[in-house]
């Protein structure tokens, strides 16, 4: 048995994990969908209204990264993979770049990602920490106005689900950390998970989230005390 007791180890995370980097989340008071309307901002339709507008939303939330770091929760993700002799899997809806930050490796970023731009034209993606507008340029096929974020705005596929499907039906310890449990397919994660019938799930959330009562264990509290806390756990083997 390896230290930590468990094999292959998948870890869900949501905005509350960088909430204490200085990040908005969607969901809380003055979270991000308390100041914008999300059918403007992060839906196809609100790109195809206005498009200079989604672009300069998704400007300043770029910008914002260059003044945050990862915090301890995103640390100690990075440690158990490190020290973890099995599998870590670290499944984020974040567009941020914190876990990378941090130093995990083996990380899918299933809603995207703020640092890269995807050519509409020609299918490029790159990497993009400055600004785009309408009138900016793909820098593979030459097509003004056709770049936009590589995030997945709602009613759009999430990314690398065969990979996380995989994943989730073979792991026997899934965590859910900083995510309030209301978009799916991420909030579906623990029943998948409940449903192959061989995983420890836990959640580490600052409150209960909308399907606390599917974990087997929850502790509450910010993210920077109980992920750190919960990963020196596993790695101690207790
Ligand atoms: P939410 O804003 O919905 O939920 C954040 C969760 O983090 C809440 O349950 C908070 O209680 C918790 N939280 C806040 N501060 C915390 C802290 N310091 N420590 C631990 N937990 C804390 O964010 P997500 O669940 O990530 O998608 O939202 C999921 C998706 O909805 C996002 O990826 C985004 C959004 O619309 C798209 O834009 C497609």
């Amino acid at each position: 048995m390896r230290a930590t007791g468990f094999e292959r180890i998948v870890v869900l995370t949501g905005a509350g994990i960088s909430a204490e980097s200085g990040l908005d989340t969607f969901r809380d008071e003055d979270g991000l969908w308390s100041q914008v309307d999300l059918e403007d901002v992060a839906t196809p339709d609100g790109y195809a209204r206005d498009p200079a507008y989604v672009l300069d939303f998704h400007n300043k939330l770029r910008a914002g990264l260059r003044r945050v770091d990862p915090n301890p929760a995103h640390a100690a993700l990075a440690e158990l993979e490190r020290r973890h002799a099995g599998e870590v899997l670290v499944v984020t809806q974040n567009v941020d770049d914190l876990h990378e930050r941090a130093g995990s490796g083996n990380l899918i970023h299933m809603h995207g990602e703020l640092l890269k731009i995807r050519c509409q034209a020609c299918g490029t993606v790159r990497t993009e920490t400055g600004d785009v507008t309408t009138g900016s340029t793909c820098a593979a096929c030459g097509q003004t106005g056709r770049l936009r974020p590589h995030v997945v705005w709602f009613h759009e596929m999430p990314m690398g689900m065969d990979e996380i499907n995989a994943a989730l039906a073979r792991c026997d310890l899934f965590i859910s950390i900083g995510t309030s449990g209301n978009v799916y397919p991420a909030a579906g994660f623990v029943a998948d998970v409940r449903r192959a019938g061989r995983a420890h799930t836990v959640e580490l959330n600052l409150e209960p989230s909308e399907s606390a009562s599917l974990f087997a264990e929850r502790i509450h509290g910010p993210a920077s005390d109980v992920v750190p806390a919960y990963v020196s756990r596993l790695l101690n083997g207790i």
